[in-house]
């Protein structure tokens, strides 16, 4: 099932000297990027996230390690894994996402089309529901 998970592929340029990536805005992902942020040494045990957002577009990478991610649209519910360092999950407005089983090793890097905002923040999983409600 890959109802709710977009991904975006990017190239992997590579030589005798290692490998390298790189994420273009508006090219390899749909939106100019004001923040990026990145998640890192989080307790295996740890579970993030635990909202969405009104508006905010995102593209979520592991650039090291690996996590699990659930999403969830106010209908359906689904898991991915994020393993991969050339592959970004897309991780648009008015999706519900936890992130959880982080590799000790996992670099969870975020880029965003916004600065952070708190009030753009839906915390509450009632609020939610009811906001995907049309
Ligand atoms: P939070 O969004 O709760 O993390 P997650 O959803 O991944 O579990 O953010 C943790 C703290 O960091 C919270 O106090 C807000 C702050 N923060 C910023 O100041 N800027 C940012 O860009 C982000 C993502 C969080």
């Amino acid at each position: 099932m890959t109802e709710l998970a977009k991904w975006f592929d990017f190239n992997q340029l590579g030589d005798e000297r290692g490998l390298l990536c790189a994420i273009e805005a508006q090219r390899c992902i749909p939106f100019s990027i004001k923040r990026i942020y990145y998640i890192y040494d989080t307790d295996s045990g740890v579970a993030r996230g635990f909202h969405a957002h009104h508006k905010l577009d995102q593209v979520l990478i592991a650039v090291s390690g690996n996590c699990k991610v659930k999403l969830d649209d106010g209908v359906i519910t689904e898991h991915v894994v994020l393993d991969s360092r050339t592959r970004g999950l897309s991780m648009p407005a008015m999706l519900w996402h936890e992130m959880y089983d982080f590799s000790d090793d996992c670099v969870l890097l975020c880029l965003a089309d916004d600065y952070y905002d708190e009030s753009d923040y839906i915390r509450d999983y009632n609020e939610f529901q009811s906001l995907t409600i049309v």
